[in-house]
């Protein structure tokens, strides 16, 4: 009889597991990033714990019959939402948290996520909920620190420094928190799991008996994740699939303003973004992006448009830089930081072909400028415009916005929420806005504003 495999292969970005190692993971395509690791016995994790709150009965207990359910059987009360203090942050998780969910909280070391966690459980405290913070990472004295820098807390908030599982469960089933938060999953372990804290099977594991607390006693877990690039530790992406809620705080760390973006959320639309700036005193919410990511704009200079883009139901005004300079080498270079790197070489190509303008010749190097990352396509014409204002050296007017999609024959196609963002442009002050014409068919004219359609790319480059 064939022994059983004692170890195995488990991406750390996705959680992908393989007999034999791979250069390449062919779940989430990432690169060497495949670490050995002994198997786990197969446990609870994975196992969906009953959804009894929602009105969906579970696998009930032995003997009794399973049913299926008529849609009229089913009743839905009005999930409680529960208030963070923060707006930005009851947005991102669609109108305040769901009690029994659980949350991860992803981002880079560094990025804030302690410190936001701490400042909602502070908020939480104060509003007379019972709060169970854990931290695997610091003491308590460092804790305190940090608490120091955020203010005064008041109400029932505890901390506890630990990182055995089953002690943490101990410790819930003692305190019985209405909202506990795990700092971070990468330092959690459970003792009958052979492979060390931070490995995929652990932190799979651990996510799974924290689903089962938070799903039977309708406890609000949130779980920090690291984004990790190198070691064999295990990256947040691991669990995503198993959490209701997935938030990513992004942001430049030498700026100061951070971002916090929902890509997977069962409570509420996801690509939602709450802004925040870090301070003195912790997090502090910012009220108006398109104001904040337009600060420090130069004027009058070439390769710069300013463009927006729909962040979930919201609206942002950005700028786009470009800079195109004549090669020094055979290869040009190009680079995009901010956003889609292939989408940069694709309009780079309509340019060439459709315009006939040699750009081989030339680096180009995009960027949204703040080190927000973008990725809608309604910002292709701002890219290209900002690209071709650099290449003959013309300033774009600085009162103008942009935005529209380019599609491979040079053509400017419709984008979506086209009034959203023509509002949000005359708000902060902007006289004239280029947009897909067919977007202009379906507006009104607006006051104070000259709105100006263009079809394709030429169009618009003309009216630099
Ligand atoms: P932290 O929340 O510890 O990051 P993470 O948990 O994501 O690793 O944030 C750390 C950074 O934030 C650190 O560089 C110090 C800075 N910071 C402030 O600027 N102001 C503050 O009030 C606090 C608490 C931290
Ligand atoms: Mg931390």
């Amino acid at each position: 009889m064939a022994k059983a495999r004692s170890t195995a292969f488990f991406c750390k970005e996705c959680g992908y597991e393989s007999a034999k190692w791979m250069g390449q993971c062919p779940a989430c395509r990432a690169w060497n990033s495949m670490v050995e690791e002994p198997v786990a016995k197969k446990t609870a994790a994975g196992a969906v714990p009953s959804l009894g709150r929602t009105g969906i009965s579970g696998s009930g207990a032995a003997g009794t019959r399973i049913r299926p359910s008529l849609l009229s059987e089913i009743s839905l009360e009005e999930e409680d939402r529960i208030d963070t203090g923060f707006g930005e942050l009851n947005r991102v998780l669609g109108d305040g948290i769901v009690a029994g969910s659980l949350v991860l909280v992803g981002g880079d070391p560094g990025i804030g996520k302690s410190t936001i966690l701490l400042q909602v459980c502070r908020n939480l405290a104060g509003s007379g909920l019972k709060v169970l913070y854990i931290s695997g990472e610091e003491s308590l004295k460092q804790i305190k620190m940090r608490a120091n820098r955020i203010g005064p807390v008041e109400g029932d908030l505890k901390f506890l420094c630990e990182t055995n599982l089953e002690q943490i469960e101990q410790a819930i089933e003692a305190e019985q928190p209405k909202v506990a938060v795990i700092d971070s999953i990468q330092t959690m372990y459970r003792e009958d799991i052979s492979s060390a804290p931070g490995s995929v099977s652990q932190v799979r594991e651990s996510t799974g008996i924290l689903m089962q607390i938070a799903k039977s006693r309708g406890i609000t877990i949130f779980i920090v994740g690291h984004v990790t690039k190198e070691g064999v530790v295990a990256g947040p992406r691991v669990l995503e699939h198993m959490v209701d809620t997935v938030l990513y705080f992004e942001g430049d760390r030498n700026a100061s303003y951070r971002i916090l973006r929902s890509v997977k959320n069962r409570f509420g639309s996801t690509n939602e973004i709450g802004v925040f700036e870090m301070e003195e005193e912790g997090l502090v919410e910012v009220e108006n992006p398109s104001e904040y990511m337009l600060d420090g704009r130069p004027e009058e200079a070439s390769g710069a448009v300013v463009s927006c883009s729909m962040e979930g139901t919201r609206p942002i005004l950005l700028e786009v830089q470009a800079l195109v300079a004549e090669t020094n080498f055979g290869m040009p270079r190009r680079t995009a930081a901010g956003t889609d790197y292939n989408r940069v070489n694709l309009l780079m190509a309509v340019l060439e072909k459709r315009c006939r303008y040699q750009l081989s010749r030339f680096d180009a190097y995009v960027n949204i400028a703040g080190g927000m990352r973008m990725n809608e396509p309604a910002l292709d014409l701002a890219i290209v415009m900002a690209l071709m204002s650099s290449y003959k050296d013309r300033p774009v007017d600085p009162g103008m916005l942009i935005f529209g999609e380019v599609g491979l024959s040079g053509e400017v196609r419709a984008v979506s929420q086209a009034a959203q963002r023509v509002n949000e442009a005359l708000k902060m002050g902007f006289t004239s806005c280029v947009l897909p014409k067919v977007c202009l068919g379906k507006l009104k004219p607006v006051e104070g504003i000259r709105l100006i359609g263009v079809s394709n790319v030429r169009e618009a480059i003309g009216l630099l």
